[in-house]
C-alpha cells in the first residue's frame, strides 16, 4: 500500500463505479452520432452535431469519469470527508446523466425547451456536488499542491457550468449576449480551469505512484496551477476587451503552459527506472502527445491568420483536446482505479490476504491494450476526418467501438468484483 494513501474513509465501491460504468457509453453515443451525421458534423465548431458531440464528451464522458474519480480520490488521497457519499452519488449521478442528455438533444435538434430544461438539473446536480466537495477540500487538514489544484478545479467547474447555463438560456430565449466570446470563456474554464487543472493536480499524485516515475519538481507543481488560473482570468477579460493583441498575449502563454505540463510528464515517463508500459502509462503518453500537438496547432492558428480562417481548424483542436487529451487520460486513469478498487474492497471483507485475487486478475492486460490500440486508431481517424470528411462515418464507428470496449472492460471488472466477493464470503462461512 502506498504511504500517502489512507483507505479508512474510502466510499462504498458502488460510488465511483456508478460514474465509471456510465462514462464510456457517452463515448459510444458520440461515435454513433458521428457515424450517422457523416462529414458535415465537422464542417465547423458551430454545427449542431459538433456542439452535441462536444457535450456528449464534456458533460457525459468526462464529467462522469471525473466526478467518480473525485469521490474516490478526495477521501483516499487528501483525507477529505465528503458528506454522505452514497446518497450524494445516487442523486448527483442520475441527475447529471439526464441533464447531459437533455443538453445534447437541445443542441442537436435546436430545441429551446430541451436546453432550458437541462439548466436547473445541471445547477442542482453540479451545485450539490461542488458544495459537498468544496467543503471536504477546505476542511481537510492535508496540505500540498494536489489539494490546491483540486480546490481550484472545483471552482473552475462551477464557473464553466454557470457560464454554460447562461449560454443555454441565452440561446433558448434569444438573449442579446456576446455568445461567441462567452462560449470561448466557458470552454476555457470547462477544459482548462476544471478538466486540465484536475488532471494536473491528480497527476502530481498518481503519475509517480502508478507509473513509477520520479515526482514532479516542486517548482513545477507550485507554479502550474496558479499560472493557469491567472491566465484563465486574463482570458475571461476578452468579454470586455475586444482586441486581437490581448487574445495573443494570453493564449500563447497558455499554450506554452500546456506544453510544459505535457513535456514534463513525458520526461518523467521517459526517465523512470522501471519502464512498465501498461495501458495507463500508454494512455497518458497518448494524452500528453495530443496536448503537445494541440499546443503547436493552437500556436499555428494564432500566428498564421490563414489557418484561423479555416473553420475546420477549431474542430481539429476540439478533437485533440476532448478525445486526444481527456478521453485518453481518463480511460487510463479508470483502468488503474477500478482494479485497485476491487482489490481494496475485497481485502476489506476481512478475508486472509491470500484469498484476495491479484489486481492483475481484475481486467486482463490484453483486453486493456487491445482497447487502447482501437482508441488510438479511432483518434487518428477522427483527426483525419476533420480534413477528409469521407472518413467521418468510419471514425465514428471506430470511436463507438473503442468506447464500447472500454465500457465492457470496466463492467467486467465490476462483475469480477462480485464473483470474488461471493467466493470470499463463501470461504468465510465454510472455512
Ligand atoms: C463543465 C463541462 C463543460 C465543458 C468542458 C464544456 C465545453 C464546451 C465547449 C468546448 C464548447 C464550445 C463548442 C464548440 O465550439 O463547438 C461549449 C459550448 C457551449 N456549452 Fe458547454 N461545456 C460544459 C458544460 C456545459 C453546460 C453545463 C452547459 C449548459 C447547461 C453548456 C452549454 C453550452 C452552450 C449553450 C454552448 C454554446 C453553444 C453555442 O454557442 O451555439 N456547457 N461548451
Amino acid at each position: 500500500m502506498h504511504p500517502s494513501l489512507s483507505f479508512d474513509q474510502a466510499p462504498p465501491i458502488s460510488v465511483p463505479y456508478r460514474f465509471f460504468l456510465a462514462a464510456p457509453w457517452f463515448g459510444v453515443m458520440a461515435g454513433i452520432l458521428l457515424a450517422f451525421s457523416g462529414g458535415d458534423a465537422f464542417g465547423s465548431r458551430w454545427t449542431p452535431e459538433a456542439l452535441a458531440l462536444t457535450h456528449l464528451l464534456a458533460v457525459g464522458f468526462m464529467l462522469q469519469a471525473m466526478c467518480g474519480a473525485l469521490f474516490q480520490f478526495i477521501p483516499v488521497a487528501v483525507g477529505g470527508n465528503v458528506w454522505r457519499p452514497k446518497l450524494l452519488a445516487n442523486t448527483v449521478q442520475p441527475l447529471l446523466l439526464l441533464a447531459a442528455l437533455l443538453l445534447v438533444a437541445g443542441l442537436l435538434f435546436s430545441r429551446p425547451g430541451l436546453l432550458s430544461s437541462a439548466v436547473p438539473l445541471f445547477l442542482l446536480a453540479v451545485g450539490g456536488f461542488v458544495v459537498a466537495v468544496a467543503l471536504a477540500l477546505w476542511r481537510t487538514p492535508a496540505t500540498g499542491m494536489t489539494l490546491w489544484a483540486m480546490r481550484m478545479a472545483i471552482g473552475g467547474l462551477a464557473i464553466a457550468v454557470l457560464l454554460g447555463t447562461l449560454l443555454a438560456e441565452a440561446l433558448a430565449r434569444g438573449l442579446a449576449l456576446p455568445i461567441v466570446d462567452l462560449t470561448n470563456v466557458h470552454l476555457a474554464w470547462g477544459l482548462g480551469g476544471w478538466a486540465l487543472m484536475l488532471l494536473a493536480g491528480v497527476s502530481y499524485h498518481v503519475v509517480p505512484m502508478f507509473q513509477l516515475t520520479r515526482p514532479y519538481p516542486l517548482w513545477f507543481t507550485r507554479w502550474f496551477g496558479p499560472l493557469l488560473l491567472l491566465l484563465l482570468l486574463a482570458w475571461s477579460l476578452r468579454i470586455f476587451v475586444v482586441d486581437m493583441r490581448w487574445t495573443m498575449a494570453v493564449a500563447l502563454p497558455l499554450l506554452l503552459l500546456f506544453s510544459a505540463y505535457a513535456v514534463m510528464t513525458l520526461w518523467l515517463q521517459f526517465t523512470r527506472r522501471r519502464k512498465i508500459d501498461d495501458a495507463t502509462s500508454l494512455y497518458f503518453r497518448v494524452a500528453m502527445i495530443s496536448m503537445l500537438v494541440f499546443s503547436i496547432s493552437g500556436a499555428g492558428v494564432l500566428l498564421h491568420p490563414g489557418f484561423a480562417e479555416d473553420p475546420r481548424a477549431a474542430v481539429w483542436l476540439g478533437v485533440l483536446a476532448l478525445v486526444g487529451v481527456f478521453v485518453s487520460s481518463l480511460s487510463g486513469m479508470m483502468y488503474k482505479i477500478t482494479p485497485f478498487l476491487n482489490w481494496l474492497h475485497l481485502q476489506r471483507l476481512g478475508a486472509p490476504m491470500s484469498a484476495v485475487p491479484n489486481m492483475k486478475k481484475m481486467i486482463p492486460a490484453g483486453a486493456m491494450t487491445g482497447q487502447l490500440r482501437l482508441h488510438v486508431l479511432a483518434l487518428l481517424l477522427l483527426l483525419a476526418a476533420v480534413w477528409v470528411p469521407g472518413l467521418a462515418r468510419l471514425a465514428g464507428v471506430a470511436f463507438a467501438a473503442s468506447s464500447a470496449w472500454l465500457g465492457w472492460n470496466l463492467a467486467s471488472a465490476a462483475r469480477r468484483y462480485l464473483v470474488f466477493r461471493d467466493q470470499i464470503r463463501a470461504i468465510a462461512l465454510h472455512p
